[in-house]
């Protein structure tokens, strides 16, 4: 596989539909900077939360995994001006980052960045309706972020996760990386759920290849 010929047409595509601003480069220059990891969505890929907000009308997004704010911009662009994102965060540098990031973009009003760890932090967010969910942070915990959200929202709700093909290792989970446990683990329990129906997206391009989940709440 041509991995160098994938991330080549990314970043094609990426200036051909100018989609990364100087706000986005800004902030991945600002993660880089600060030697977190380089674990951003792609442009195209926040490009795509943004319309998946947008379609389903999304209000209220639960994002658990900020890193420097990158998606976080993305998907307030979905949002109308009277949506609200919680953004959770367990690295304190990621988000000290993530405010920063988040001011610079205007976004404040819109935008609220929780610290500490997601499955403790969630239980205080019990009362939130969610209409919007996106994960990206602990593989591991997947499935109990999936069982907390599920509850709390209505139908046409989505919940989006990255990060479930990693490179194809979810075909050998005892290979032992917790992470493609997780991941493999979720997707299990994605099949067999019968309050969401979901689709699985494998993705190419400068993040490698990895891919999205998509559970539509019925
Ligand atoms: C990892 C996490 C991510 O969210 C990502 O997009 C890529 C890799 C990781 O922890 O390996
Ligand atoms: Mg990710």
């Amino acid at each position: 596989m041509d991995f160098q010929l994938f991330s080549k047409v990314d970043r094609e595509l990426t200036e051909l539909f100018r989609l990364q601003d100087p706000l986005l480069k800004e902030v991945l220059q600002s993660i880089r900077e600060a030697s977190l990891p380089e674990h951003s969505v792609s442009a195209i890929q926040g490009q795509f939360l943004m319309q998946l907000v947008r379609m389903s009308k999304a209000r209220r997004i639960i994002e658990i995994g900020t890193l420097g704010a990158y998606s976080t911009i993305w998907l307030a662009r979905g949002l109308d001006r009277d949506g609200k994102i919680i953004s959770i965060e367990v690295d304190p540098r990621a988000a000290s980052l993530a405010r920063t990031n988040i001011s610079k973009a205007g976004l404040q009003a819109q935008v609220e960045i929780i610290e500490g760890d997601a499955r403790q932090k969630l239980t205080s967010l019990n009362d939130w309706a969610v209409d919007f969910v996106f994960m990206d942070a602990d593989k591991a915990s997947y499935c109990d972020f999936y069982n907390w959200a599920v509850p709390r929202m209505s139908s046409g709700g989505l919940i989006v996760a990255d990060n479930v093909i990693r490179e194809g290792k979810i075909l050998r989970p005892d290979d032992g990386d917790e992470k493609v446990v997780g991941v493999r683990r979720y997707l299990e329990l994605l099949a067999k759920e019968e309050s969401t129906v979901s689709s699985v997206h494998q993705q190419v391009g400068e993040k490698g290849y990895d891919g999205f989940s998509i559970s539509l709440v019925l």
